[in-house]
């Protein structure tokens, strides 16, 4: 079953039922203030760090789930009745409720007693605040008395403080309220220089900044008192729960709507200049004043709005297809683009599965999620990169997670993962190739952010592959650390003590853990920066590079092969796992993607082994599963990985981020049917008729689909904070569709399947913008030889770099008829 439909003309889900199987979110802003909302208007907002600048509370795991969020309520003065047009929290029966999650906005709208509610909520581009815009409509006959109330619960900042220091914060809060804005203080008088604000367009009837006040003892959302009796009580907070709630009267005639705009923002003053009077305990109000009044008029709010819009427009118009498959198209176009977005925003830290107080930014997360990012805003990538890089260890190791506000490394969560560092040059390798900025390498960057030790770029590249090589075990793979991509394959771990975290406890010394999927990594990522240096005229580390990734490859050839599929890795004492020698777990995913991704098996036959090892014991309809059989009991020498019940998450679930994986590795051995098959299975929009299985929003990837072996097989977990993201992007853009930045141009390589005719696609490329039209029969399964750019035959497949910027290039490639 369905509960809404996708709007692509408009670029928007439509959600017409309340009660989705779970919260089906969005993400409200994308540079520097952010929210998350659900369909019924749940969620919580936070200025660039979910847990140190948390502006609104959210629990999480609740009963209900998804209660607390951007909440209005309207009330009927003649009758007392009252209501939520979100349906959330008082659950009334409305009737035409729909939620459109759109880019960066969303628009709840129902009607109750033939009063209609509308309201969009959204973060106008380079504020720093969140605009409800609410519209209510008379339907009736006869004129309606309305009131018409707001309501946020505000969080102390620091969210994780704020859900267990309770001896301290019920006597910490305080506000403001000034010309019917509220303004949220606590600390302010002390060490902080920020504040919230919650402002409403029009005349107050009354307010409200204490949440009991607003609820009344022992209520919930669902009945405030002040809405039941129509009156706010105008109470101030001291200590205990700061809220903000605005009370509006509304006389709306036959046909008539009233629009109110709502505001909630963060703002920062200079530190001397705090409080208004000098001397007192006022906010100084000067510099935040003009954007409130500024965004309290509709006609501002309507420019801002239009300008989200056409922003989305200008970014997705970077790469867009029209294949004729639907699910293709609307992922690619828009859906898919707009979570990686997301995932270069969040990282993992604030989704319905991810609490905003747990996970930094990861840097392999951030590295990976560069990859289906970097062609949208390359300056903003950029930063990124210098932030990641600027976390990395003198070793060329990493600090598995930075704070997106502080920039630093988390000492946390620790460093050793030996992955790490080989995402970090994948990322900037696919920066170079989409923009041509090779300055990129020279700029100084610290390590562990110490000043003083500032290096090019390019070095800590270097660092990165060195950090492989210095780290390598008995078999010549590398030694695999805390655990690499899979972060509960934990080989050196041994953990017996409950609660202990399997990726930061202390692991044990003496073993030689390796693994082969970082050896396939370490090809990638070495070959990558052989090309780096090449354009850098620095023929040495090109030719060291090549010949450590030639060395990596026959090793993986050695001791990664295990008959059938490629090894995963070898335990603590030396022995193989991912074997059939093992009893469980004896086929892994991953390092067949890797290893192919890079080449390895390609030559002798191997790959196309391996690729139908995975089909044959790893496919499910809900996508690939990580690995089988599944651990059915607790290894204590493999970790994490042998703790979730066999289905889920890394024991045998389909964990997404790995399917493309394997779809760029059936492209790489020419088999398109193979790809588009395995991009289908786990496409969101594909599943949108499995909605009450899948769960999850069919908008947007999920990190896990659960397995053959689960109770639940098929059902989503962790929407929207994966790199599952960045990586079907780039599987389906620059792999199956084959439209591939390289440094030397752009790479048209289709590999589609054999039943697909023409296909055309558009590519802005290095300033310029590429018209391509792929010239296919139906039933070729070849490859493009040759193409016609701007009418004169090119052979191969690559077509050159624009000769000037701005220009527009018509390519056609032509498909051969057979492999
Ligand atoms: C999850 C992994 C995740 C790790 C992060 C584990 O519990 O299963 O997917 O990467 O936590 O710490
Ligand atoms: C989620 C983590 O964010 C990611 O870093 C990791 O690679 C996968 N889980 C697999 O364990």
């Amino acid at each position: 079953m369905r509960y809404g439909h996708f709007d692509d003309a408009r670029r928007e889900y439509v959600i017409t039922h309340p009660d989705t199987p779970l919260p089906w979110i969005n993400y409200l802003g994308s540079e520097e203030y952010f929210g998350i909302i659900s369909n019924t208007a749940g969620g919580y907002s936070f200025y660039r760090d979910a847990r140190l600048r948390r502006l609104t509370r959210y629990r999480y795991n609740n009963a209900p789930l998804d209660v607390g969020g951007r909440y209005v309520y309207l009330r009927d003065d003649a009758s007392g009745d009252f209501w939520s047009p979100s349906w959330q929290p008082t659950q009334r029966e409305l009737e035409d409720y729909a939620c459109r999650h759109g880019l960066g906005y969303s628009i709840i709208s129902s009607r109750y007693q033939g009063i209609s509610a509308e309201t969009l909520y959204f973060v106008p581009g380079g504020e720093t605040l969140e605009i409800w815009l609410v519209r209510v409509t008379n339907e009736r006959a006869e004129p309606a008395k309305l009131s018409l109330f707001s309501s946020i619960e505000f969080c102390l900042w620091d969210a994780q403080d704020d859900a267990t220091n309770f001896q301290r914060n019920y006597s910490v809060g305080e506000v403001e309220v000034e010309d019917g804005v509220i303004y949220h203080k606590t600390e302010y008088r002390e060490r902080r220089d920020h504040f919230a604000f919650f402002a409403c367009s029009e005349p107050l009837a009354g307010f409200d900044t204490q949440r009991d006040a607003f609820l009344g003892p022992y209520r919930s959302w669902d009945r405030p008192i002040a809405v039941e009796r129509g009156a706010s009580s105008n109470s101030i907070a001291h200590g205990w729960q700061p809220s903000g709630s605005h009370h509006v009267r509304l006389e709306i005639g036959p046909g008539e709507t009233k629009e109110v705009i709502f505001l909630l923002g963060y703002a920062e003053n200079p530190r001397d200049a705090k409080f208004d009077p000098p001397g007192s305990q006022t906010i100084d109000k000067r510099l935040v004043r003009p954007t409130i009044d500024r965004y309290l008029q509709p006609a501002v709010v309507a420019e801002a709005f239009e300008a989200l819009r056409a922003r989305w427009t200008d970014l997705l118009g970077i790469c867009q297809a029209q294949t004729g498959n639907e699910h293709v198209d609307r992922m690619v176009n828009v859906w898919n683009p707009y979570q990686c977005m997301v995932t270069f925003n969040m990282s993992r830290s604030a989704s319905l599965f991810e609490s905003g107080i747990g996970r930094g930014m990861g840097f392999r997360d951030t590295s990976q999620d560069l990859l289906g990012f970097v062609h949208m805003i390359p300056s903003r990538a950029r930063e990124r990169l210098i932030d990641v890089a600027s976390t990395q260890l003198p070793t060329g190791g990493a600090y598995h997670q930075y704070q997106p506000l502080t920039k630093r490394g988390n000492n946390d969560v620790g460093s050793r993962f030996n992955d790490d560092p080989a995402w970090l040059v994948l990322a900037v390798a696919a920066y170079l190739k989409e923009t041509g900025d090779t300055s990129i390498l020279d700029v100084a960057v610290p390590y562990d952010n110490r000043p003083g030790t500032e290096r090019p770029l390019y070095e800590h590249l270097q660092r990165s592959i060195v950090y492989t090589l210095e780290r390598r075990g008995p078999h010549g793979l590398p030694l695999i650390g805390r655990a690499d991509w899979n972060d509960c394959l934990n080989l050196n771990c041994f953990s017996e003590t409950p609660g202990e975290s399997f990726q930061t406890t202390e692991n044990r010394s003496g073993g030689v853990a390796e693994s082969v999927f970082i050896a396939g990594l370490f090809v990638l990522a070495a070959n990558d920066l052989a090309e780096i240096a090449a354009l850098r005229g620095d023929g040495a580390e090109a030719a060291r590079c090549i010949s450590a990734a030639a060395e990596m490859r026959d090793v993986v050839a050695q001791h990664g092969w295990d008959g059938a599929w490629f090894r995963r890795a070898y335990d603590f004492y030396g022995r193989p796992v991912g074997s059939a020698e093992n009893d469980e777990g004896q086929i892994f995913i991953e390092p067949q993607g890797m290893c192919i991704m890079a080449g390895i098996g390609l030559d002798d036959g191997r790959a196309r082994v391996a690729l139908d090892s995975v089909r044959q014991r790893l496919a499910t309809p809900h996508g690939i599963v990580v690995l089988q059989p599944a651990f059915t009991r607790y290894h204590l020498h493999l970790g994490e990985i042998s703790t979730y019940p066999g289905g889920y998450k890394e024991n045998a679930g389909v964990f997404c981020h790995t399917n493309p994986w394997v779809m760029i590795a059936e492209t790489r051995v020419g088999n398109g049917d193979g790809a588009l098959d395995y991009y289908l299975r786990i496409n969101p929009s594909a599943r949108e008729d499995l909605s009450e299985i899948h769960r999850g929003e069919p908008y947007v990837y999920a990190q896990m689909i659960a397995g053959k072996d689960a109770a639940t097989p098929g059902e989503a977990k962790n929407t929207w904070l994966t790199g599952t993201a960045a990586w079907n992007f780039t599987a389906i853009s620059q792999w199956i569709l084959g439209i591939r930045p390289e440094h030397a141009g752009l790479r048209i390589d289709p590999c589609v399947p054999a039943a697909w005719g023409d296909f055309t696609l558009t590519r802005r490329f290095r300033g310029a913008t590429y018209r391509i039209a792929v010239r296919k029969h139906a039933g070729a399964s070849g490859r493009v030889t040759r193409l016609r750019v701007d009418g004169r035959t090119v052979g191969g497949n690559l077509a050159p770099l624009p000769a000037s910027p701005g220009a527009d290039i018509e390519v056609e490639a032509f498909v051969e008829a057979t492999p």
